[in-house]
């Protein structure tokens, strides 16, 4: 059952007249209501301060839908092989691959281990390749084939030749997609998000596999060592400085985390076929949530979060990432502007360049407008016309609404996130026999675009996140967000170098 909010709207149902001068004529159009009307709706749709009892609620159903799924879900809550989280001692010379949303990272990272004071985790060289279109409609074999390409590019550059009898490179992968793990070292592939054609007739099949047959026709002197979920990879590498983290969050083009939790927290089916070894080595074991995929029944949506979801070739899929990633914001704003125009005359009634297009609102935009403290919003509008010509010049108001727009799908999205990071907070303290006021602090390591860079995002979030703790009955702090930047091409290093065979 969905939570969509519609209130009042048949009181806002009469028509309006907007007369507006342009050059020399009067243009006289009809609007089924004023932008100040339409104002109010999405403020009172958006903007609704939800009140401290109502999060804690939403937190403890969503608490009780992390639990469903531990129990029973074969695309979330999805254990990895890693019992242990590495001591930050471990050393070596590794291969990183980072497949994200829109780019394609590769890395020689070199682990140094914490003993002789250097800094920890090194890049001895990077490469980066941007994932378009082009490349995210790229099917089956053909996606793993250009990754193999890439890897050649670098290990050309590295001057580790291909095809000679040199000892292999070991490699890691951080891959920002589900993965169902039959090994440390793989898993299978499951449906990919983030608009991927990658899956298409491989779906299942083994993702190491798939990688190393296009290593091998290209002669790539490589080897698949390890493979984690780019949240669980985040996780590693900032245990691997800081041994007291057991949470982590992506937050860019998708959303994710990873939380290490006891064994017993899941069901025995979610284990698939593993030795019995694994099992008696293992008392804790990181997850990857996939917490993208929650909140369906719990998060409340408005009629443009249906819009969207409709539109999606996978609806449904994710409903917490439709609401808060960066694939996602600049799609509701876009959604809510092309409304302004038809429904309340914004723009006087035209409709920027580019902006019928699904997807063209690029959510650096929004942060642009959110970041401009100038009086006329001089710079976002620059940035805002250079992507989306206007025939006329929009007015302070328009920008203003814009920006407000803005704000309040960002706020939102972090007062969501929070809700999602507390749940699952609550869920480990509970899981580890704690009373929530008996919980040391939890750092959480955070990557991502997102998080990292759009204004106040990070502050917001964990304002949110301190009041639901305070009213949960930890002290403000208890969980903090901490920035771990890179931390998912690290995290393929540190994978490799904790590797533990079953
Ligand atoms: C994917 C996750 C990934 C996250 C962050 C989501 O869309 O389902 O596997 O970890 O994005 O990249």
């Amino acid at each position: 059952m969905s939570v969509t909010i519609s209130i009042g709207l048949e009181r806002l149902r009469h028509r309006h007249t907007t007369k507006r001068k342009r050059e020399h004529h009067v243009v006289e159009r009809m609007y089924e209501k004023s932008m100040a009307e339409f104002g109010v709706e999405v403020r009172e749709l958006l903007g609704v301060v939800l009140p401290p009892k109502k999060l804690l609620e939403i937190s403890d159903k969503l608490r009780e839908e992390y639990y469903e799924r531990l129990e029973h879900s074969e695309i979330s809550m999805l254990p990895s092989y890693l019992h242990t989280l590495p001591t930050g001692m471990e050393k070596g010379d590794f291969l990183a691959l980072d497949v994200g949303g829109s780019t394609f990272r590769l890395a020689i990272i070199r682990l140094t281990g914490k003993s002789n004071g250097e800094e920890p985790l090194q890049v001895r060289r990077v490469r980066s390749f941007v994932i378009d279109k082009s490349i995210r409609d790229l099917k089956g074999q053909a996606f793993f084939d250009w990754m193999a390409a890439g890897i050649g590019e670098l290990l050309v550059e590295y001057g580790h030749l291909t095809g000679t009898a040199d000892a292999r490179l070991q490699m890691g992968l951080a891959w920002s997609f589900p993965i169902e793990q039959t090994s440390p070292r793989t898993g299978r592939l499951l449906a990919m998000g983030k608009g991927f054609c990658a899956t298409h007739g491989v779906e299942g099949q083994d993702l190491s596999e798939l990688i190393m047959r296009a290593c091998r026709a290209r002669n790539l002197n490589v080897e698949m060592m390890a493979i984690v979920n780019d949240g669980s990879a985040t996780l590693l590498s900032k245990a691997y400085r800081d041994t007291t983290t057991r949470m982590s969050l992506i937050l860019g083009t998708g959303t994710n985390a990873a939380v290490y939790l006891p064994t017993t927290a899941l069901g025995k089916e979610k284990f698939g076929s593993r030795p019995p070894q694994w099992h008696d080595a293992a008392d804790r074991v990181l997850v990857n949530t996939e917490v993208s995929m929650f909140g369906r029944r719990v998060l409340p949506r408005t009629r443009w979060d249906n819009e969207l979801n409709d539109h999606h070739v996978l609806p449904g899929f994710q409903p917490l990432e439709y609401m808060i990633t960066g694939r996602y914001l600049g799609e509701i704003v876009r959604l809510i502007l092309v409304e302004a125009v038809n429904a309340a005359g914004l723009f006087e009634g035209e409709l920027p360049e580019g902006l019928h297009e699904p997807y063209a609102l690029d959510t650096r935009i929004l942060a642009a407008f959110e970041l401009d403290k100038t009086r006329t919003l001089s710079k976002a509008n620059a940035t805002f016309l250079a992507a989306h010509p206007l025939p006329m010049p929009p007015r302070l108001s328009e920008l203003e609404f814009i920006r407000e727009i803005a704000m309040l799908v960002s706020r939102r999205a972090a007062t969501y996130l929070a809700i999602a990071l507390h749940a699952l907070w609550r869920l480990r303290t509970e899981a580890e026999g704690l009373e929530a006021g008996q919980s040391s602090h939890v750092t959480v390591a955070c990557d991502g675009t997102i998080i990292e860079k759009y204004p106040a995002f990070r502050s917001n979030c964990q304002a949110k996140l301190d009041e639901l703790c305070v009213l949960s009955g930890a002290v403000e702090g208890a969980v903090s967000l901490d920035m771990a930047p890179d931390s998912s091409i690290f995290g393929a290093a540190v994978a490799v170098a904790c590797i533990q065979d079953p």
